[in-house]
């Protein structure tokens, strides 16, 4: 195995910046997004990698992240906002 070129450095890169935010909104959400029930024992632990298979599979209900709320009153500018906070990240 050779070292990655770049693009496949920051693709991977992007994906854990991604993972990061989405564990920071959790620290910081609902109480159901800390639930040991639906997030396992680690659930008062920062681990952005819970979110590597994506949002629904990161907990045992796929809604458990309510950062941006749910249903078709959920926030309108949730894609915005993860764009947004990367930028500033990146930038
Ligand atoms: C990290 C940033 C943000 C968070 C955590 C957030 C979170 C939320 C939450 C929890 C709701 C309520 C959802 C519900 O009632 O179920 C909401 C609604 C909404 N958000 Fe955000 N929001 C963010 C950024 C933004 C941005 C940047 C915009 C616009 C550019 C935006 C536009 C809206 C709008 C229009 C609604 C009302 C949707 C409706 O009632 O139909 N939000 N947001």
């Amino acid at each position: 195995m050779g070292i990655p070129n770049a693009e496949i450095l920051l693709t991977r890169l992007a994906l854990l910046v991604n993972m990061v935010i989405l564990e920071t909104l959790r620290l910081y959400c609902p109480e159901i997004a800390r639930s040991k029930e639906y997030r396992g024992q680690d659930a008062n632990q920062i681990n952005p990698l819970r979110f590597m298979n994506g949002l629904s599979q990161a907990a045992k209900h796929p809604n458990a992240l309510l950062a941006f709320g749910t249903g078709p009153r959920a926030c309108n500018g949730h894609n915005f906002a993860m764009l947004e906070t990367k930028t500033k990240i990146y930038f």
